[in-house]
């Protein structure tokens, strides 16, 4: 049986993920959130994510997409279509958590079984990286918890198809 397919992600209102090659934010909480999430499974995610985040390899299994022959560490897997990245996820631990970015979660939604989505409330200025519209693909929402800090309020929304 083919592994579930999760998407994880931190959008603001207005679709934001990412600016100037960074997360417009810090949000330690989401971070760590992240991090137990997909500690001990497969995460797939573009070479730009992969170049902001290489040490997530110590604690998981990661396939980078790239076409470009990027120098990688010896336990990373490159994959060039998102297809073939799921395809090699199949045989890694445990399930399947797509990262991103933008390419990777506009082609990933339509295949992904539950989305971890961190809805930041804010409108953010200048993004340059989006995460798709998800509420016709995921319009049943599993589970929800509203959080903040000194800075962000934010709700950790768990959505399923
Ligand atoms: N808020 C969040 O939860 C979140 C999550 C992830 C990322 N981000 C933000 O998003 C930004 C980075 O994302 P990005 O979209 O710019 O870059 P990215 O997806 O990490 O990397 C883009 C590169 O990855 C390869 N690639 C991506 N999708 C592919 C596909 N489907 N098939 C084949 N190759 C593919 C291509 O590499 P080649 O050119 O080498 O072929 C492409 O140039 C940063 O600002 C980051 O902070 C935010």
């Amino acid at each position: 049986m083919p592994k579930p397919i999760h998407l994880i992600v931190a959008c603001s209102e207005n679709r934001v993920i990412g600016r100037n090659g960074g997360l417009p934010w810090s949000i330690p909480e989401d971070s760590r959130f992240f991090q137990e999430k997909t500690r001990g499974q497969t995460v797939i995610m573009g070479a730009r994510c992969f170049a902001e985040w290489p040490s997530c390899v110590r604690d998981r299994d990661v396939v980078v997409l790239s076409h470009e022959p990027h120098p990688l560490p010896a336990t990373v897997h490159r994959a060039t279509s998102l297809t073939a990245a799921i395809a090699l996820g199949q045989a890694l631990r445990g399930d399947i958590y797509l990262c991103g970015g933008q390419r990777v979660y506009e082609e990933g939604l339509g295949l992904g079984d539950v989305l971890h989505l961190t809805l930041v409330h804010a409108q953010i200025q200048g993004g340059d990286t989006f995460f798709p519209d998800w509420r016709a693909q995921f319009p049943r929402e599993l589970s929800r918890r509203e959080s903040q800090d000194a800075n962000w309020r934010y709700t950790f929304l768990s959505l399923g198809k």
